[in-house]
């Protein structure tokens, strides 16, 4: 397995780009089973986690291909309506098809996708949701059937705001025979994304991005073009990497708008932070102060930047609590970081930090794939070398990550296997 060699102590300076969102063209990939017509995206991150989703989708039936950050999709017919285990098991977001597909071809039948190293997942608003709609839903042998000759519109209610849930339901609405009201519905701009995407097919959606979405089914959707939205959480990943190194990093093309609780705790940890119109820079000379942190659905601080935040924090002048309020088990980078010096204590959902002059370099193991980034960072920051292992975690969801912050002055490199590379 591969891992990633890093030599901490360089201060991150310079300007990246942004790529596209996974969390936006995720959901944007599984909606090409919606309709025939072909449909143009640009902006794709180059992740894991896309190619797993574009085999499923071929898998299907679908024919997509991706050149670069582009994918051209069409999906005039269905080769088959069942989501194997082999490759849910891989990628939770797997169920993002089970919407679209009883929509479009009556029928689903997907792997449930179990829990995973943040927690034990649940995904029962998307059944019940769908159950709403007129699908008969069951779970036989570890998998999902949903059948229906067609989905009526309905009132559904999620208790807890769901953002696979609020897009997988929200894709079904747009087949349903008649008006679907989803409340409590998520409004993280993946959301937005998505229902932007789908209205540009033909969809009747108002609401997306605010907790009532209201979808007036229509008959078909056909092709259209999209460009993908940027990543919030790789653009933060990487302003949090500058301040945790005492740099000057840029990131260009993204959406500040999109980051506000984060710049908020920066500013709050006496990080400097400048926001242009498609770019955020952070800069920060001295030892950044603690602050406390509570994750939250959007727009409340991203359960996707904890990790990357708890680095930081474990750095700083000072004790922070973080709360995680999201999943039950978002806490593995924290051992981890212990090993690299970090004074840590976990109480529940909340840890307590009490930041340290340096962390010192130490070999790591990622166990998801926030909490690699958040070993990386704590790396960069530390004081001689940290080896992450495990890091196709990391692959899953940050296109370049090495080569990205190689361009900063990171000195960085992934060793295949068990080849032993010396950093200088
Ligand atoms: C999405 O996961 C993201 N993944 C996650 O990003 C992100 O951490 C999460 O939203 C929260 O923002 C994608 O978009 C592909 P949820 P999702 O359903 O939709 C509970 C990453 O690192 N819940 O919003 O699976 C659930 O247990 C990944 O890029 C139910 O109880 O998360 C959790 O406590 C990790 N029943 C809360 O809701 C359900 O049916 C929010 O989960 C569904 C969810």
């Amino acid at each position: 397995m591969d891992r990633l060699v890093i030599s901490g102590g360089t201060r991150l300076r310079g300007t990246i780009k942004a790529s596209g969102a996974k969390n936006a063209a995720l959901p944007i990939l599984a909606s090409t089973i919606l309709g025939a017509g072909e449909c143009e995206l640009s902006n794709v991150p180059r992740v894991v986690d896309v190619v797993t989703m574009i085999k499923l989708l071929n898998l299907l039936g679908c024919s997509i291909s991706q050149e670069g950050d582009r994918v051209v999709a069409k999906c005039d017919q269905l080769r088959s309506s069942e989501a194997p285990y082999d490759l849910v098991r891989t990628m939770r977001a797997s169920i993002l098809v089970l919407g679209p597909l009883v929509a479009r071809w009556g029928e689903a039948t997907v792997s449930l996708p179990g829990g995973c190293a943040i927690g034990s997942r649940p995904v029962n608003f998307h059944l019940a949701g769908l159950a709403k709609l007129g699908a008969e839903v069951s779970i036989e042998h570890g998998y999902i059937r949903a059948r229906a000759s067609r989905l009526k519109g309905a009132r559904i209610y999620c208790d807890v705001s769901t953002v696979t849930g609020t897009e997988n339901l929200m894709m079904a609405a747009c087949l349903a025979d008649g008006v679907t009201v989803i409340e409590n519905a998520a409004k993280e701009p993946e959301v937005g994304d998505l229902a932007s995407f789908l209205v540009k097919r033909g969809a009747r959606i108002e609401g997306a991005g605010t907790d009532v979405v209201t979808i007036e089914g229509v008959g078909q959707l056909h092709g259209a073009d999209h460009e993908v939205i940027p990543d919030r959480i790789e653009t933060g990943t990487y302003l949090v990497a500058g301040a945790m190194t005492r740099g000057d990093v840029c990131v260009e093309s993204c959406r500040p708008d999109h980051l506000e609780s984060l710049t908020l705790k920066l500013r709050a940890c006496g990080v400097t932070v400048e926001e242009g119109k498609e770019t955020l820079r952070v800069r920060c000379d001295q030892r950044p102060v603690a602050t406390d942190i509570k994750t939250g659905a959007y727009p409340a601080f991203p359960t996707d930047m904890q990790a990357q935040m708890v680095a930081l924090l474990a750095i700083s002048r000072g004790t922070s609590v973080v709360t995680e309020t999201i999943f039950e088990g978002r806490f593995m980078h924290i051992q981890e970081l212990q090993r690299m010096g970090a004074d840590i204590k976990i109480e529940g959902h909340h840890a307590v930090v009490t930041g340290c002059e340096r962390l010192t370099g130490a070999p790591v193991m990622a166990s998801d794939l926030r909490a690699s980034a958040g070993l990386v960072l704590a790396g960069l920051a530390a004081d001689g070398v940290t080896e992450v292992s495990r890091i196709y975690h990391l692959d899953r969801g940050y296109e370049r990550l090495e080569e990205k912050l190689g361009a900063l002055g990171g000195i960085i490199q992934r060793q295949k296997g068990s080849q032993s590379v010396k950093i200088a």
